[in-house]
């Protein structure tokens, strides 16, 4: 029997690499920057795997290129890069890496809150400039973290998990959600439910952790800025596009909100201009980005593909109809 053809847009790290290469036979992109379209779209076309990164658009022109393929695997927990119905209408599996970086990404969302409230980004580069005087009494004070009210939007596993970390520093936890999570969620991190308006009058920082879904695109916007206090932190690890870009430039330039620790941006790697301020941390999306976490993405991605073609359930569907059809 011929080894099922997968084309991996990442050469990975070694233990997924393992996994793949003991049964199937895999062409990795192995250049340091992401492929070009054109060269993933080409390298589809005779495949019936395909290990892809959130970088990868995997939608209805890909898949006509690829006739044979039968999954797609994301190494990441968000698929949005992933037409999910254009693969089930043609039977492609979609499976994506949840559960193993929840709490990596929830450290990278406290990094950013307590960075941008300590105005860690402005006394690093104060640090290193050569022009630091000392130590003065007034310099960079920032706002401070323990007991403050923090607000989570998207009380999933990743929002719970930067609940947890909240007990420690003290703080109020509220937050909103589609539906109210149940009791012994919330009970454990002190977490109150509240409407997106009260928590938005009442956080201190605002962290965000749904996922980006026709809903949720654009979701933070003017009216939602216009709400909140000027003393308030917009903290962004989710998805780039949950947050109107211009809109928050716009409330930051007019001090409607105090500041922002972003990791995600609308059209990355593009960084709007407007929002390298000193108020605003930046990062280049590293939220799940521990060695450790990235080679269990790498890993899970790796299982989900191997499975399948040993014909079993692939662990980590998003589509399972797909199989059921069949
Ligand atoms: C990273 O952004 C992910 O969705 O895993």
């Amino acid at each position: 029997m011929p080894k099922p053809r997968v084309y991996c847009s990442h050469e990975l790290f070694e233990e997924a690499r393992k996994i793949l290469d003991a049964t199937c036979d895999v062409e990795y992109w192995t250049p340091a920057e992401r492929p070009p379209r054109e060269e993933v779209v080409r390298r589809v076309k005779d495949k019936e795997g395909l290990v892809c990164l959130l970088t990868e658009k995997v939608d209805e022109r890909l898949l006509r290129a690829a006739p044979k393929l039968r999954i797609a695997a994301n190494v990441a927990v968000g698929f949005d890069n992933i037409d999910v119905a254009a693969c089930t209408k043609r039977g492609v599996v979609a499976t994506n890496t949840p559960g193993v970086l929840d709490e990596t990404t929830a450290d990278f969302a406290w990094t950013l809150l307590m960075a941008v409230a300590r105005r860690l980004g402005e006394g690093e580069q104060l640090a290193r400039s050569g022009n630091w005087k000392g130590w003065n009494l007034d310099q960079l004070c920032g706002a401070d973290i323990w007991g403050k009210t923090l607000g989570i939007v998207g009380f999933g596993r990743i929002g719970r998990a930067v609940a947890r970390r909240a007990l420690g520093f003290n703080m109020k936890v509220i937050y909103t959600d589609a539906v109210r999570a149940p009791e012994d969620a919330e009970k454990p991190v002190g977490a109150t439910f509240q409407d997106m308006n009260t928590l938005l009058a009442e956080a201190d920082f605002i962290s965000l952790h749904v996922p980006l879904l026709a809903e949720t695109r654009g979701l933070f916007d003017a009216p939602k800025f216009f709400r909140m206090k000027p003393t308030t932190f917009l903290i962004n690890t989710s998805r780039g596009p949950v947050v109107d870009e211009a809109a928050l430039v716009a409330a930051l330039e007019s001090k409607k909100i105090a500041g922002a620790a972003l990791d995600v941006y609308e059209n990355e790697p593009f960084i709007h201009p407007g929002l390298k301020r000193p108020n605003v941390v930046l990062a280049p999306h590293l939220a799940s980005a521990s060695l450790e976490t990235r080679t269990k993405m790498a890993v899970m991605a790796a299982n989900n593909v191997v499975s399948l073609f040993q014909g079993q359930m692939p662990p980590n569907m998003v589509n399972p109809s797909v199989l059921k059809k069949r």
